[in-house]
């Protein structure tokens, strides 16, 4: 059953690029347009909608994060994301225009589950992004988009996530579609990009063997640190906590530019520090002030593990480890920046001879408080 890999995280990695592939499948027409009929909620509603609040909890939180900036980019629409933990115990400003988008692998996470109907309490639409059908939380909403990850064995959340995101940039850009905002062209290019999107996490899958290596080298550290910045930030926060869960190490995410308002004093000699660096076309500010950190802590004595885009050569001379992955648009690059985290963190984890599949003190669904 784990098709001859020796754990179920193992075999969930691999399976991306199909479940990736499988989450587009049917959503985008022979012109480049999406259909998504299952989202239920009219045309007519989601030209209303005013805010976009997005709860979730653990990987899939980080999912919401991405999605904030895909969707306030492309829709112009104010989008919160929020712990559903938190969410559900405060009073959120909410009404019938705001559309809640709640994000669960399983369905059945009870916060996320308490999140929604603390949201439709308040005369808000709910929106499911869900990888298992039938399941408590999309029955519950008032619209499902399914992920077709297929079944996630292993605790750790691999495909799941990487479909959460295509599910979330679906919505992202069926509300840009349906609302006819000012960046069609850029929609346009963007659909067209993500319907390749598969390929490219394969080619990341099969150079994973340094990556490995790395890992490792570095069994015997206490502490790995992550940064980034934009949709890198949640990226660094993904990484830290699957190190946190599989290798039982202390690991941190940070955005880059908190570096020095606190975390840069963490650094010291030889510590691991993984950064995940922005494609250099584009947003050239972002890229350069990255860039910049890379070399602060570098400068402190820091081993600088860096994810950085095929072509870009400004960065070699600060990287005492280069990952490379496929050059993707901006809002797309986590969709191939996260696999690189993921093969890290179960081979350190195997490394240290944790259990993969079933890390301790954690259950795959988390259906208490
Ligand atoms: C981490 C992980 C958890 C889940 C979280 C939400 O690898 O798997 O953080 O993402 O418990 O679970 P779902 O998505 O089922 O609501």
């Amino acid at each position: 059953e784990k098709g001859g890999y020796d754990y179920f995280m193992l075999k969930e990695i691999a399976e991306q690029p199909k479940a990736v592939a499988d989450t587009l499948l049917g959503r985008i027409d022979a012109n480049g347009s999406l259909t998504l009929d299952e989202v239920r909620i009219g045309a007519a509603e989601l030209r209303e909608v005013d805010k976009v609040v997005i709860v979730a909890c653990g990987t899939a939180f980080h999912a919401g994060l991405i999605a904030k900036y895909a969707i306030e980019h492309w829709t112009r629409i104010p989008c919160e994301v929020e712990l559903a933990s938190e969410f559900r115990y405060r009073d959120p400003i909410l009404d019938s225009r705001s559309l809640v988008i709640a994000i669960s692998q399983s369905g059945e996470t009870m916060d996320t589950l308490m999140a929604l109907r603390h949201a439709r309490e308040q005369g808000s639409k709910v929106l499911a992004i869900c990888n298992t059908n039938g399941s408590t939380i999309p029955r519950e909403s008032d619209a499902v988009l399914y992920t077709h990850a297929g079944p996630e064995v292993a605790v750790a959340s691999t495909k799941a996530f990487l479909t959460q995101l295509v599910a979330c940039y679906l919505v992202a850009l069926y509300l840009a579609q349906v609302r006819g905002t000012k960046w069609g062209d850029e929609v346009s290019a963007v659909i067209r990009d993500l319907s390749h999107i598969s390929g490219e996490v394969e080619r990341v899958l099969e150079t994973m063997e340094p990556v490995r290596a790395l890992a490792r080298s570095l069994a015997d550290k206490r502490t790995v640190l992550f940064l980034g910045r934009h949709v890198g930030y949640p990226v660094a926060l993904e990484g830290a906590l699957k190190l946190k869960e599989l290798a039982y190490m202390h690991a941190e995410g940070f955005a880059a530019g908190e570096l020095k308002h606190g975390p840069i004093a963490l650094i010291e000699e030889d510590l691991p520090v993984v950064v995940v660096v922005p494609s250099p076309r584009g947003r050239s500010v972002l890229y350069d002030k990255i860039v910049s950190n890379i070399q602060e802590i570098r400068a402190r004595g820091a081993r600088t593990i860096v994810i950085a885009e095929e072509g870009d050569e400004q960065v070699v001379p600060y990287a005492d480890h280069l990952i490379r992955i496929p050059a993707t648009p901006t809002l797309l690059q986590p969709l191939v920046s996260t696999v690189p985290l993921q093969v890290f963190a179960c081979e350190l984890a195997t490394a240290r001879g944790n259990e993969v599949d079933q890390p301790r003190n954690l259950a795959k669904s988390v259906t208490v408080e």
